[in-house]
Order: structure tokens, then C-alpha cells, then sequence
């Protein structure tokens, strides 16, 4: 056997190794749900979008600040982009919308553009909406002002 299908197969089975040590902790429920994989389940419904609590806070400064307000039949396609009939720089004097960030009118080089970069272009890749959809495991997520004793 030539050495890289001894490589290949050792990394198949360590991953297999993994996969089955994860399944076995079943520490984090399945999306899909208790039934088993192969059988069908009806797929739950939807969360609801949580509207009514204003801007929130962010948890760490670079953190993109979670939207809230519905977006529900916000287009965002190459041609159209809903948000930014609020959100851009032009339009939040009359919308009352905060400007998308500095950070979005620079390219990848860190030049500044007159309107937002393409990388930025698709908001919800990075920004998004709060449900009242329960977490799946307890979070343990700790803010960095409380571990430096610094807390408000
Ligand atoms: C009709 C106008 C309007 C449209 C369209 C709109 N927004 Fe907003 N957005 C607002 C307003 C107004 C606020 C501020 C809400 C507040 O102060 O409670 C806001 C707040 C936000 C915030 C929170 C900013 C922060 O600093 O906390 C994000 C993120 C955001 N919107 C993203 C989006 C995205 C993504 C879309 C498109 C899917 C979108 N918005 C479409 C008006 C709009
Ligand atoms: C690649 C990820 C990414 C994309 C795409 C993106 N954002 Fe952001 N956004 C962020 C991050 C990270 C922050 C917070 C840090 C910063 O200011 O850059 C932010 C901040 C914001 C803020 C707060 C600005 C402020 O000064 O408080 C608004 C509003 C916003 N984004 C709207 C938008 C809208 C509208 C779009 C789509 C046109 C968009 N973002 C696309 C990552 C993204």
C-alpha cells in the first residue's frame, strides 16, 4: 500500500472515531429533533421575531449588533437591497435608521468607498434577526468586563 493511502485511511477513521465519540455525548440535541435520522419528522414551526426591546447590546465590541426590527419580505438580492433604503447614509436623517458602520464603506484593502463594499453588501451574513427560539445547550458565555472584575 503506498504511504497516502495509509495516511487516508487513518484520518478516516480518526474522523470516524470523533464522529461516533459525539454522537455517543449526545451533549447537544439534534436539529432534526428526537426520531431517528432516517424517519421523517414534521418540521417545527418557526420562531417568532422578538420586535419590541429597541437596539441591544452588543457583547463584545466587534460583535455585529443583532437587528431589531422584523425583516420579514426585506428583498436582498443583487439587484435590490431593502436595508439599505433605511440604512444608508443618505437615508437615516429621514428613516431615524442607524448608519450602516464605517467599517462597511471599506474594501478589503481599507479603501474608503462612497457607498457600502460589496463584501458588506449581503447584511444577513453577519447580522441577525433575535427569535424567541430557546437555545439548544446552556450558554456559557461570560463578558469580558466581568472576567476583568470591571463589570458596569
Ligand atoms: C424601514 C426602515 C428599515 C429597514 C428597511 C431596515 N431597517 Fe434596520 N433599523 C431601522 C431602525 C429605525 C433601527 C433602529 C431601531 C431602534 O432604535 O429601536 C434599525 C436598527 C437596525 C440594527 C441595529 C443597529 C444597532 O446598532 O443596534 C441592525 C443591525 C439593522 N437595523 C439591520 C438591518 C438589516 C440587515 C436590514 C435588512 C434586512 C434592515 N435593518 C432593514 C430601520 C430599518
Ligand atoms: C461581513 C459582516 C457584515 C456584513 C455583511 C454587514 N455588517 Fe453591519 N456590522 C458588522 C459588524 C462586525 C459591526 C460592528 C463593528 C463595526 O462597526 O464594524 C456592524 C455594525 C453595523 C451597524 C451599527 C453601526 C453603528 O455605528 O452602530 C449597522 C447599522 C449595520 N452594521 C448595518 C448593516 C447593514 C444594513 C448591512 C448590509 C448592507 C450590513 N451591516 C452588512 C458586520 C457586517
Amino acid at each position: 500500500m503506498r504511504a497516502w493511502t495509509i495516511a487516508l485511511a487513518l484520518a478516516l477513521s480518526a474522523t470516524l472515531a470523533v464522529a461516533s465519540a459525539l454522537a455517543q455525548r449526545g451533549d447537544a440535541p439534534r436539529l432534526t429533533g428526537s426520531q431517528p435520522l432516517p424517519s421523517s419528522s414534521p418540521a417545527p414551526s418557526l420562531a417568532e421575531p422578538v420586535t419590541d426591546v429597541g437596539r441591544q447590546m452588543r457583547n463584545y465590541p466587534e460583535q455585529p449588533p443583532v437587528i431589531p426590527h422584523d425583516i420579514e419580505g426585506y428583498q436582498l438580492t443583487l439587484q435590490t437591497n431593502a436595508c439599505m433604503t433605511c440604512h444608508k447614509r443618505q437615508y437615516v436623517e429621514r428613516s431615524g435608521a442607524p448608519m450602516i458602520s464605517i467599517t462597511h464603506f471599506q474594501d478589503r484593502d481599507g479603501q474608503m468607498l462612497a457607498d457600502v463594499a460589496p463584501r458588506r453588501y449581503f447584511c444577513t451574513q453577519c447580522h441577525v434577526q433575535q427569535t424567541d427560539a430557546q437555545p439548544l445547550v446552556e450558554n456559557l458565555f461570560v463578558d469580558m468586563l466581568e472576567l476583568s472584575g470591571s463589570a458596569n
